[in-house]
């Protein structure tokens, strides 16, 4: 018999060897509720992946295949890591189960990773591995059947020696390469649920969808989650392709010209900035940020664009020992109608543990609670945009030097919006007032201020003139008194001012709506009609100043749509 090859020590293991996937760490929390945050086949394998890097294995080979028991896909993942033994093989399926070594320093550490991804994935999932000197032991678990009791061997369970050869599925087996020398894992997931997969798939789709670059629709690629790492310290390939780093600083034209910039290269070869973040413990973590801008190439012309026409572009991603973790954009706030802006992305690489002890979610490790972190007032999102700020601004006005050229100049695109030239009209009308009363500049700046925000997500207004925020209008109407109450809202005030150009019409119900308004909210909306001349004699020249043509077809343009 095969088992009378094996050593002493080895039978004596598998005898005393006690299968159990019983979830015990995680307690009452079912295998369901955990794969519940993995959403796409990316997430999922890059679980897998996760653990290969940890496993020390530098090789995924990813195979897509149609499925022998159904009309769909077994996707297989080999891999040349230390590999199993009954004890490791074990990890693999048991919630909240993982290596003694794995900590702050390795990707996964939670011990619910592959678990999740298996079952948010496939209907069975099967392993099968071998560590040095060691036996093949296999396993799977049954996610088709409900169970009731979890050590229930048709759901789940172990083999090794001989039974590894009578148990494990055919085509799991003819992936192990060479049956002596043959160090690894090799896992399959079988049945990939339909909503992980596009529709009407073939093999072909899927192999393309997994080796597929980031897009402007989607950051959920391994292409794009791995791409400081991947060929470097792992290779991935999926049937037989090798799967190439997507994203800001990793693309080029077809003739290999790099499309993006790294900022702070003068200072550092590879553009690095070090900061340190005041956690919400009171602790100082270091954190070493990168900044780079995206070029935009347009293959039908070949034409390379470095600063976008569209707003607000900016972006951080946040990195965890080289992993992107960010499932979510955080944006650059208060950059509002900035074009220089870009598309500037800044990748932060944090300390693993800060992620670790503040994040809560396991399995797809989402940053999103970050923003929700330590004492009431601690705001991860805005004090780290704020230690990036000088950083920030810096590269804008690089970009306002070197890339913005006069066809997408700022300023131009500014006064093709109506309510930006009686925005900027009224900026001045103000200044120049306070200037008057021997207002210093440097004092100004903080006294009427022009696409003013609030918080990481607040929204912007137009103007805030000593502290009242300041909506201004080409024709207010009631919408535009909601607008006011939402900004006060947002900003806990109690009193904002509204500008109209022209008169609202029903000038009479309007003022109606807005008393009723401001009894019912209890706020001061303080209402300028610059039409009325009589009134508001200086503000009424100011503002009727003559417009420029590309003014004067604007504002045409505007009333055109209102209408
Ligand atoms: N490819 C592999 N080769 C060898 N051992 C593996 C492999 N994949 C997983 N394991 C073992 O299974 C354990 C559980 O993996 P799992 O992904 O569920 O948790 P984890 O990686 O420890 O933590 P996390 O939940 O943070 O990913 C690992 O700690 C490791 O011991
Ligand atoms: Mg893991």
């Amino acid at each position: 018999m095969y088992t009378q090859k094996l050593s002493p020590q080895i039978i004596e293991d598998v005898i005393a060897f006690n299968w159990d996937v019983t979830p015990s760490v995680v307690g009452n929390k079912t295998l369901k509720a955990l794969s519940g945050a993995i959403k796409k086949l990316a997430q999922a394998l890059s679980e897998a992946v996760d653990n290969i890097i940890d496993e020390g294995g530098n090789l995924a080979e990813i195979f897509v295949k149609n499925s022998k028991t159904s009309g769909r896909f077994d996707i297989f993942i080999r891999d040349n890591g230390a590999g199993l033994n009954l004890n490791k093989i074990q990890n693999m399926f048991k919630i909240g189960s993982s290596s003694s070594s794995k900590g702050h320093n390795t990707m996964g550490w939670k011990g619910v990773g592959i678990k999740a991804a298996a079952h948010a994935t496939s209907e069975k999932f099967w392993v099968i591995g071998r560590e040095k000197g060691g036996e093949l032991v296999s396993a799977f678990m049954d996610f088709t059947i409900n169970v009731d009791n979890w050590a229930d061997k048709q759901f789940s369970n172990v083999f090794s020696g001989e039974d590894v050869y009578n148990n494990t599925p055919r085509e799991l087996l003819e992936l192990i390469p060479s049956e002596k020398d043959f160090v690894g894992c090799i896992q399959m997931f079988n049945n990939i649920k339909k909503r992980m997969v596009q529709r009407n798939p073939d093999v072909t789709s899927v192999v393309k969808k997994l080796l597929q670059c980031k897009s402007s629709t989607s950051r959920n690629s391994l292409s794009y989650i791995y791409r400081e790492i991947l060929n470097k310290e792992i290779k991935i390939t999926v049937n037989g392709q090798h799967l190439i780093s997507s994203g800001h600083g990793h693309e080029s034209t077809p003739d290999g010209k790099p499309l993006s910039h790294r900022y702070f290269r003068n200072q550092h070869p590879d553009g690095e900035r070090v900061y340190t973040l005041i956690g919400p413990d009171g602790l100082s973590w270091d954190i070493t940020v990168f900044y780079t801008l995206s070029f935009k190439f347009d293959e039908k012309n070949a034409q390379i664009t470095k600063v976008t026409s569209t707003l607000n572009q900016g972006e951080i991603h946040l990195l965890r020992n080289g992993k992107e973790v960010t499932t979510c954009k955080i944006p650059i706030p208060s950059y509002g109608n900035n074009y220089a802006i870009g598309e500037l992305h800044v990748d932060v690489h944090m300390s693993p543990k800060f992620i670790d002890e503040h994040s809560e979610l396991a399995s797809n490790k989402t940053l999103e609670s970050l923003s929700a972190i330590g004492p009431d007032d601690y705001n991860f999102g805005k004090i780290l945009v704020d230690l990036l700020r000088r950083d920030l601004d810096f590269a804008i006005q690089f970009n306002r030097v070197n890339f913005l050229s006069s066809s997408n100049d700022a300023r131009s695109k500014k006064t093709h919006h109506p309510e930006f030239i009686y925005r900027d009209r009224y900026y001045e009308f103000l200044r120049e007032n306070y200037l008057e009363e021997g207002t210093d500049e440097v004092e100004l700046k903080n006294i009427v201020i022009k696409e003013d925000s609030n918080g990481i997500y607040g929204t912007r207004n137009d103007l805030t003139d000593n502290g009242k925020i300041v909506e201004i209008k080409v024709q207010a109407d009631q919408n535009s008194i909601g607008q006011c109450l939402n900004y006060m809202t947002q900003r806990k005030t109690r009193e904002c001012r509204l500008i109209s150009i022209a008169c609202p019409k029903n000038l009479e119900k309007f003022e109606k709506f807005l008393k009723e308004s401001e009894d019912h909210y209890n706020v001061k909306i303080d209402f300028v009609n610059v039409s009325n001349r009589k009134k508001n004699r200086f503000l009424h020249s100011e503002m009727m100043q003559e417009l420029t043509p590309e003014e004067h077809l604007a504002l045409k343009k505007f009333k055109n749509k209102k209408k």
